[in-house]
C-alpha cells in the first residue's frame, strides 16, 4: 500500500512515498480516498518538530473515506467518514495512505447525501475551524449591523473558508493578507475590503487602537492577534485558532476591562463530540460545494512538494490529496 512516510534520521528527517501499511490498531477501519494539506503537516514534518510525537509515522492530519469494518456500535460499514484530531498524523499514523484503522474518537460520520469524500476534505479541519469560529462569534452576539468582521491569513485554508462562510451568512468581511497577488480571488470568495498584513496595527504606541471590528477570526496569532484585541469594537470578540505568525500574546488588559472585548479560543483537535457534531451539522446545512477554494489536487507522490509550498507560504486556499491517484 502506498503511504507517505516520515522517518527521523541522524541529520533530520526523510519524507517520501513507501510501500507500507499502518502499524496502528483501532476499532474502525477506513478505506481512504481524499486527504488535504494543512499548516500542521508542515509543523509535523519539520526536523525538530515540537508537534510530532513519534519518530516514524505515516503523515497526514486528516483524511476522508468509507468504513470497511467497524467494531464500534456508532459506525457501520459503508459510512462516509472524516478522520482527524487526537494524535492522528502527529503521534499515530495519519491520512496520507489508502486504508487505516483508528479508534472511534477520531471518526466523524458525515451525511453521504450532502458530502463526498472530496467535498468533506475541502472543508476538513480548516473548514471545521472556520465554522467553529463563526459559531463562537455568533454565540457571543455577533450581529449583521455592527460593522465589518476581520479575517486574518485570508488566503490560507482556515482564512479562505472563514471569508466564504461569513460572506454567505451575510456579514461584511475585511480580509487581511500578505498575498496581494490574490486580492481579486479574495474578492471573488466574499471579501468586501482587503488590507495588507502590515497595516492592521492602529495608533502604534498607544494602548488602544480605534474601535474597528465587530468581530474577528484569527489564525495568525502573535502581534496580529495583539493588534486585533486592541482594535475590536466595544463588546466584540475575536475567535483565535492559529499561530502562523507567532505563539506569543502581548498588549495590556485595557481592551478587556475598558471595552469588554473577548478572546475566544477555538480547538479542532480535542473537541467534545457534541460540539464537533454541531459544527458539522451547521456546515451541512449550507452550500458545501467549495471547489473554487481548491488550488491544487496532489497525488501521494507530490505531497513533499506541497508541504514545502506551505512552508514557503506559497499555497492558496485548499490543497487536496487524491489518495487513489498514481
Ligand atoms: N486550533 C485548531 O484546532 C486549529 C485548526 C486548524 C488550523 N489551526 C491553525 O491555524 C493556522 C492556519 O492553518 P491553515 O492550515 O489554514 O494554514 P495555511 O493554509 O498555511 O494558511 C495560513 C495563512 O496565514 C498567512 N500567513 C502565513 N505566514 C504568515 C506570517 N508569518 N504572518 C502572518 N500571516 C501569515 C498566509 O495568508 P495570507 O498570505 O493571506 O496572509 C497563509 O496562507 C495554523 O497555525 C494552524 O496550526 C488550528
Amino acid at each position: 500500500m502506498q503511504s507517505f512516510v516520515l522517518r527521523t534520521t541522524s541529520d533530520g528527517v526523510s519524507l517520501g512515498l513507501e510501500d507500507v501499511t499502518s502499524v496502528d490498531d483501532g476499532e474502525v477501519t477506513v478505506e481512504l480516498f481524499h486527504s488535504a494539506l494543512n499548516f500542521k503537516d508542515y509543523l509535523v514534518g519539520m526536523p525538530h518538530s515540537r508537534v510530532r510525537r513519534r519518530d516514524t509515522l505515516i503523515m497526514g492530519v486528516e483524511a476522508a473515506g468509507i468504513i470497511q469494518s467497524s467494531q464500534s456500535a456508532d459506525f457501520s460499514v459503508g459510512d462516509l467518514v472524516i478522520l482527524y484530531g487526537g494524535a492522528f498524523g502527529v503521534g499515530r499514523d495519519g491520512g496520507f495512505t489508502q486504508s487505516i484503522s483508528v479508534p472511534p474518537a477520531l471518526v466523524t460520520a458525515l451525511d453521504a447525501t450532502t458530502f463526498t469524500s472530496r467535498s468533506a476534505m475541502i472543508w476538513g479541519i480548516a473548514g471545521y475551524t472556520a465554522m467553529a469560529s463563526v459559531l463562537a462569534l455568533e454565540d457571543h452576539g455577533l450581529t449583521h449591523d455592527g460593522g465589518s468582521v476581520l479575517v486574518t491569513g485570508a488566503t490560507g485554508g482556515v482564512g479562505s473558508l472563514a471569508v466564504r462562510l461569513l460572506h454567505q451568512r451575510g456579514y461584511h468581511v475585511t480580509a487581511v493578507t500578505g498575498s496581494p497577488q490574490h486580492e481579486e480571488w479574495l474578492r471573488g470568495i466574499g471579501a468586501q475590503d482587503i488590507i495588507a498584513r502590515d497595516d492592521i496595527g492602529d495608533r502604534p504606541g498607544r494602548t488602544l487602537g480605534s474601535e474597528r471590528w465587530s468581530g474577528a477570526i484569527d489564525c495568525v496569532g502573535g502581534e496580529t492577534l495583539t493588534n486585533i484585541i486592541r482594535t475590536l469594537r466595544y463588546g466584540a470578540a475575536v475567535a483565535a485558532s492559529g499561530l502562523v505568525g507567532g505563539n506569543e500574546l502581548g498588549g495590556t488588559v485595557y481592551p478587556f476591562i475598558t471595552r469588554g472585548v473577548s478572546l475566544l479560543g477555538i480547538d479542532a483537535v480535542d473537541t467534545p463530540p457534541h460540539l464537533r457534531q454541531r459544527v458539522w451539522d451547521e456546515i451541512g446545512r449550507g452550500d458545501v460545494n467549495n471547489e473554487e477554494l481548491v488550488e491544487r489536487t496532489l497525488s501521494l507522490s507530490e505531497i513533499a512538494d506541497g508541504i514545502d509550498a506551505i512552508g514557503r507560504g506559497a499555497t492558496r486556499g485548499r490543497w487536496l490529496v487524491d489518495l487513489t491517484a498514481e
